[in-house]
């Protein structure tokens, strides 16, 4: 376990769209350079970038083909040293994202498997022989079709749980292994402090690949099914701690999709040395329909009450994160974009970030930024969203509904520029960005909430310079309270003398909030709040405005 995960606030920065300094329309690691000191004044103290390596960018770089390259159109190698150096001066730990669950195609060790079934990487990545001429299986892929394709040269198909262009390595191969173990280790080297480790619950498969009767909409096996959580899971990560990350003192975080609490703490239990947390999926699921994330479905508030409830209380450690560059804009999907934008943001936050667990703010999310009114598919960029449009008008569903039902939980919500300012670019650094600008930059950007008292981005700072200054925050008990109230989040954080009562409603009217009777209310004191109030006290009954906060002390 690393010695400093439990101090860290995280903040996540999709490079291609933080900030550009050549004008080229791509974010790069200048533009983290530059904006260290903003990154910094909002209290945290650990970035975490996104892919940056060496990548064809079928799948915006998460389909690496060096591990141990950078992609020059983020900058030189040089560059990206002077970021890690100047990072760590202002205090800021640098993780990077390690993607081994796959390479690209064009990766050198696929493209030595590929030629022959003998030689050094023929067993790199996963081949199995046809079956009567067809795919060994029916397992599906996340970005649509089968998961095998076939390649002539072997004569074999071989497994990819994302993209044809995205084949998996096969960690069953110990070689595999040890190349992964060094690139870590290249890493660790240059001086970066952890990894955020890409789709970490599918290195191990169930390697016999059977028949899946769980469809998807497209008539394949459920991808999920046989890849998620597999026999050697907890021994690969439990190896690669021991031969890499406890020398280094480094963080690891995991993306682990389809993992219940049980099985979370096989991750994060810290004797068991492999992980120091996880990303909790469930919150991603709350407003899934019958097409998965293709849906009209809203949240319920109390389901995402219960999964808290349950994660926070069986999972010695989370990691806090309700957005991230796979989801919609947590305001817009979570509170109310419109007439309540700079109020629910608020709320969220406090609710999110002062439970149990290491923060994660995804850029923009700290001045409110909202999903995208995309008007065509080709806008979003995006091959997840392609195969979603696709299956949906290989359903009969006409374009214009296709495109309402893709762009609502679109990945490519939060792909858009960061907004700085309210100049043409959103001070961004390019004319034609990769993927176009927010329209309501003018309205929501940086350079605005900083001049502004009540902003999302002041509410920020004061909600992390609160939970740093109460190791509560930190070690103390969480619970849940009022657990029926309909649409009012209400929790504790406790130790032996002070409780932090966190009150968040959900609601966009006024809503009656009785306190709690398990409390003491004597000496009271109100930390933070979204709305003006005037006094201390906890009230017995408490007539809350729309999505209003308040985080009170009780000692
Ligand atoms: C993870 C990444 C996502 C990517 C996928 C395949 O889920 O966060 O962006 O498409 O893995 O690497
Ligand atoms: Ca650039």
């Amino acid at each position: 376990m690393s010695s400093w995960y439990k101090n860290a606030t995280i903040y996540q920065i999709y490079i291609q769209s933080f900030k550009d300094t050549n004008g080229d329309g791509i974010g790069d690691f200048r533009g983290i350079t530059e904006s260290l000191a903003y990154i910094k004044s909002l209290g945290v103290n650990a970035i975490w970038i996104t892919p940056f390596f060496k990548s064809p960018l079928i799948d915006n770089g998460y389909d690496i083909s060096d591990y141990n390259e950078v992609n020059p159109i983020f900058g030189t190698m040089e560059d990206l040293d002077e970021l890690i150096f100047k990072a760590h001066s202002f205090g800021i730990r640098v993780i990077i994202d390690g993607v081994y669950n796959h390479t690209s195609d064009e990766h050198n060790w696929f493209e030595k498997s590929k030629q022959s079934k003998c030689n050094d990487f023929s067993d790199f990545y996963i081949w199995r022989d046809p079956i009567d001429g067809h795919a060994p299986s029916n397992a599906g892929s996340v970005f649509g079709g089968s998961a095998w394709e076939y390649v002539e040269e072997r004569k074999q198909y071989y497994f990819h749980l994302f993209a044809a262009k995205q084949p998996d390595l096969n960690w069953d191969n110990h070689q595999v292994r040890e190349a992964i173990y060094d690139s870590m280790t290249f890493w660790l080297k240059k001086g970066i402090d952890g990894f955020r480790f890409d789709s970490i619950c599918f290195i191990s498969k169930d390697q016999n690949f059977k028949q899946v009767d769980q469809l998807n909409s497209q008539g394949y096996g459920l991808n999920y099914i046989g890849t998620a959580n597999g026999p050697n899971l907890h021994k690969y990560l439990h190896e690669m701690y021991e031969k890499v990350l406890k020398k280094y003192d480094a963080i690891a975080i995991g993306e682990a999709s389809r993992t219940n609490s049980v099985e979370a703490n096989l991750y994060v239990a810290p004797e068991r040395q492999e992980l120091d947390m996880i990303f909790n999926f469930e919150p991603m699921h709350v407003d899934d329909g019958e097409n998965g994330n293709i849906s009209d479905v809203n949240f319920k508030m109390s389901d995402l009450r219960s999964i808290y409830d349950n994660w926070e209380k069986n999972v010695p450690w989370n990691a806090l994160y309700l957005g991230n560059h796979d989801q919609p804009r947590i305001v817009s999907r979570f509170g109310d974009d419109k007439r309540y934008r700079v109020e629910s943001a608020k709320m969220l936050a406090a609710m999110l970030y002062l439970q149990k667990g290491t923060p994660f703010i995804f850029q923009g999310d700290e001045i409110g930024m909202t999903n995208v009114n995309f008007q065509q598919l080709e806008d979003l960029k995006d091959i997840d969203a392609d195969n979603k449009y696709r299956t949906l008008l290989n359903q009969g569903v006409g374009k214009s509904e296709a495109l309402r039902l893709v762009k609502k939980n679109a990945r490519s919500n939060a792909r858009t520029p960061m907004q700085w300012d309210s100049s043409i670019d959103a001070g961004f650094g390019s004319k034609n960005p990769w993927i176009n600008v927010n329209n309501n930059y003018r309205e929501i950007n940086v350079e605005k909430q900083c001049n502004e008292n009540g902003s999302i981005l002041s509410f920020y700072q004061k909600l992390f310079a609160l939970r740093s200054s109460y190791p509560v925050f930190i070690n103390g008990d969480f619970n849940i309270l009022n657990a029926s109230d309909s649409s009012i989040l209400t929790y504790t954080r406790s130790d032996e003398d002070k409780t932090m009562l966190i009150i968040c409603s959900f609601d966009d009217q006024k809503v009656r909030f009785c306190r709690p009777s398990e409390l003491k209310y004597n000496d009271s004191k109100l930390l933070l709040s979204n709305y003006e109030v005037s006094g201390d006290s906890v009230d017995q009954v408490i007539v809350l405005k729309p999505y209003e906060t308040r985080v009170y002390l009780l000692q």
